[in-house]
């Protein structure tokens, strides 16, 4: 307080605006001083600084913008069971739009280890069309196709005066990396698939993007990556993380636990086995350009319950797509979906097993009752199991105009 008396002796002819504001602030009751600023923290008490009133106010930095938050949102809409990766990634974009990434280096480099069909391919797809509105919005290089260092050539190029520079068109131009840049995102996302399958020239061009973010091609120009986020995937460690947790995974141990597929300190063991794969495999020069590596985890029955609700919403899409605009609309009984997830879950092949299994017991009986005819526009149809015969069973429901509820056709007239 005695500070406040040596300020104010001053003489504040014209008071600054810190000041003013700080006057009217006092006034307003004391419960409004928080709704004033809305959603941040209370105001700290006043201090004095060259002989101005200061105010100290709590910030939070965890806190994410509302462009990020949204894109969160949207991820976790397609991607089951992989928050830790979700989140590692949307907090790179948050930097991005924040202008503060680095320069001279790409937004974000992330390798993504982990078992097969736990979503690291389909998580960068799910990032383009949440950013970009299709999941094709990625320049994908399947690294299995440049085994050999001569393969090199169709990503950038042969140098001129070797034979067949004007045929190859390198893959890793300026122009491609800016193809899908929208307005709003000057982004550009580049996945290299299955790194371990590529050839030591892949590697060596690689260690190049993700330390200076630039790409010298065969004719000697420069491609700059640093508004690109860099993907790399791999299988590797996968053994040892499916001998970790094979024992608790199977429909009726998922079914018998029925809260989160991984404890916490499976979760790091798991983490721990991925690493430890991928250090016995790259070089720690390699490693050590890389900005974050995410496992991802094997997904348990809880989880590949809500993919199946996902592919089943694709299998209403591609029907929509099929039969055109007043479409044929399914549902799926509880007994049905179980009798798919049981057909669908094998711990080595995760989700990609559930999509196999939607595919040959839902998607092809369809296939056949359009094609023949049996149901068209506007039918809407139940799928149920069927215990007699341990098969799905297929009923269109048709409206009893008698006594106006909706009863099913037999199943016999529905066969698939
Ligand atoms: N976590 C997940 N959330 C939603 N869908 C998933 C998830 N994991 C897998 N899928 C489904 O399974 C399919 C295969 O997954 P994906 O291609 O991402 O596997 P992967 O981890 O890249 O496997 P691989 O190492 O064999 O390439 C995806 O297209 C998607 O439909
Ligand atoms: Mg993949």
């Amino acid at each position: 307080m005695g500070q406040s008396n040596k300020a104010s002796g001053g003489g504040a002819t014209a008071q600054p605006r810190a000041t003013v504001f700080t006057c009217l602030y006092k006034q307003l009751p004391k419960r409004l001083h928080c709704r004033l600023i809305r959603g941040l923290p209370p105001l700290r008490p006043y201090r004095w600084k060259g002989g101005l009133k200061m105010m100290r106010m709590l910030l939070d930095p965890t806190r994410m913008s509302r462009e990020a938050e949204s894109l969160h949102v949207r991820l976790q809409k397609r991607i089951v069971g992989q928050d830790d990766a979700l989140r590692q990634i949307v907090d790179v974009y948050q930097t991005f739009l924040s202008g503060m990434a680095g320069t001279r280096r790409p937004v974000g480099s992330f390798l993504m280890l982990g078992p097969t069909g736990t979503g690291k391919t389909r998580t960068v797809e799910a990032l383009a069309e949440s950013l970009f509105g299709e999941a094709r919005a990625v320049i994908k290089i399947d690294c299995a196709e440049f085994q050999h260092s001569h393969e090199i050539a169709k990503l950038i190029g042969s140098p001129p005066g070797y034979l067949g520079h004007r045929e190859t068109h390198p893959l890793l131009t300026q122009e491609s990396l800016n193809q899908f840049h929208t307005e709003e995102v000057k982004l550009s996302l580049v996945l290299f698939d299955e790194i371990e399958k590529a050839s030591d020239s892949l590697w060596n061009l690689l260690l190049g993007i993700l330390d200076k973010a630039t790409l010298t091609l065969g004719d000697n120009r420069q491609v700059d990556f640093s508004r690109a986020m860099i993907f790399l995937t791999s299988n590797l460690g996968a053994r040892e993380i499916d001998a970790l947790v094979r024992p608790n995974l199977g429909f009726a141990a998922g079914l018998a636990n029925d809260s989160s597929h991984v404890d916490t300190s499976r979760a790091g063991k798991i983490a721990h086995a991925g690493v430890g794969a991928a250090r016995r495999i790259f070089s720690p020069e390699f490693l050590n350009r890389i900005d974050k590596t995410i496992v991802f985890a094997p997904l348990g029955e809880p989880e590949l319950r809500r993919i199946l609700a996902l592919e089943l919403e694709a299998v209403q899409d591609r029907i929509h797509r099929a039969v055109g605009v007043s479409s044929v609309g399914f549902r799926a009984s509880r007994a049905a979906e179980d009798f798919l997830l049981c057909e669908g879950i094998d711990s080595r092949y995760g989700a990609r097993h559930l999509k196999r299994a939607v595919e040959r017991l839902l998607v092809a009986p369809f296939a056949n009752l359009i094609a023949t005819g049996q149901v068209g526009s506007g039918d809407s149809l139940l799928v149920d199991f069927d215990q007699s015969t341990a098969r799905l069973m297929f009923l269109k429901e048709t409206k009893d105009t008698a006594c106006g509820t909706v009863s099913p056709v037999p199943p016999q007239a529905m066969a698939a």
